[in-house]
């Protein structure tokens, strides 16, 4: 008789290995702390308070944001340091960026002339000094001014601005992260780090301090670290691990990366409507689809397709018949992980095949 998995939680669930996820954050910290470079995990990858608390228990510095409202969540659940790594615009986000800031050190990013003045201002109105720093585009043509002297031109409004400081400036490349050639990757985070420091050399040619140079990703990590270009790095897929990861050669030495996949949604079979389909519970409500399909774990033959909603189907690879019931069980790799977690209101925390917590996703959905 098939052994049922967790059978202590109700599907569909999103299941995560605590032992694999103090193992990924151990990891990572080791090798920033061995470099003398500070990790400033991104908590956009988990959203949750807990596994921010393990990252700072190990040594990380503070945490990034990518989104106010994960900032608003995770200052009010006590984390202490935090910099929102997309530019905080308009005057309702600007006012509850001053709330927040009563709360955390919380920093932000900018790259326009006219979001500066209204951050000024609302500092100076709050009373408070606001800590940004500038934003360079690095490649990806996103956020972010063009390298050179538009960084020094933010940076002299900044000091120009008793209520702010010049914390110092971000370039972060998601284009190139998961580029599985080593050498490419390479050339790709040496043309980020050479057109970032364009512009930190002009913000310096003014006279001022770049303290912090902040950017980098899970898949750069091991040349960020080689490069020493930043001074602080904010990986943030490391914790979860997207099964793109699983493709690249990390340190270009062929071996794969150091690192686990904590993360799986428990799914179970609620049809069989043929030999060789079996229909589960998990649909685009519980995985995201916007990177390759969940895998099935410990089943390679097995591929899982989307159904709808609330469905997804399983079927052999071979075309041949599923040894499925009703009622079994089915651990299901996202291939997305951050928007994957976007779609569970709490992590079910197992290790060993047991199940023994939940951890609350405070900051899932926290869009705006
Ligand atoms: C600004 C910024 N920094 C860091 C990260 C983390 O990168 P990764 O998920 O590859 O570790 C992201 C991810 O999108 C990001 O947008």
């Amino acid at each position: 008789m098939k052994e049922m998995l967790f059978p202590e939680v109700d599907t569909p669930a999103l299941l995560l290995n605590e032992e694999r996820l103090r193992g990924n954050i151990a990891v990572l910290q080791a090798q920033a702390d061995q470099a003398g470079l500070a990790l400033r995990p991104h908590a956009k990858a988990h959203k949750c308070a807990q596994v921010a608390r393990l990252q700072l228990a190990a040594g990380a510095v503070g945490l990034c944001c990518a989104k106010l409202g994960e900032a608003e969540v995770l200052a009010q659940a006590g984390v202490p340091d935090l910099l929102v790594t997309t530019p905080v615009v308009g005057a309702l986000k600007i006012a509850r960026l001053m709330r927040v800031a009563r709360q955390a050190a919380v920093k932000v990013v900018v790259d326009d002339e006219r979001n500066i003045h209204d951050l000024a201002q609302a500092a100076q109105a709050a009373g408070i000094v606001l800590a940004v720093l500038i934003e360079v585009d690095v490649g990806q043509r996103r956020c972010g001014v063009p390298p050179g002297p538009r960084a020094a031109e933010l940076a002299c409004l900044v000091r120009a601005a008793p209520s702010l400081t010049l914390a110092g400036m971000q370039g972060y490349q998601g284009g190139l992260q998961c580029v599985a050639d080593y050498t490419e990757r390479r050339a790709s985070v040496l043309a980020a780090m050479a057109a970032l420091k364009q512009s930190v050399d002009a913000v310096r040619q003014t006279g001022m301090d770049v303290p912090v140079i902040t950017g980098g990703g899970t898949g750069s990590f091991p040349i960020d670290i080689e490069l020493a270009s930043l001074t602080e790095l904010q990986p943030g897929s490391y914790v979860t691990m997207d099964r793109a990861y699983a493709a690249i050669d990390w340190t270009g030495k062929h071996a794969g990366m150091p690192l686990q996949k904590p993360l799986s949604i428990l799914a179970s079979v609620i049809s069989r409507p043929a030999r060789d389909r079996a229909i589960l519970d998990v649909g685009w409500k519980s995985a995201s689809s916007d990177g390759a399909a969940p895998a099935c774990l410990g089943h390679p033959g097995l591929i899982f397709e989307f159904a709808g909603d609330e469905h997804g189907q399983v079927r052999a690879a071979n075309g041949g018949d599923l040894d499925l019931a009703c009622g079994d069980r089915l651990e299901l790799v996202p291939g997305h992980c951050d928007t994957t977690v976007n779609l569970f209101d709490s992590y079910v925390v197992h290790a060993q095949g047991r199940a023994y917590s939940t951890w609350s996703i405070e900051a899932r959905g926290m869009s705006s």
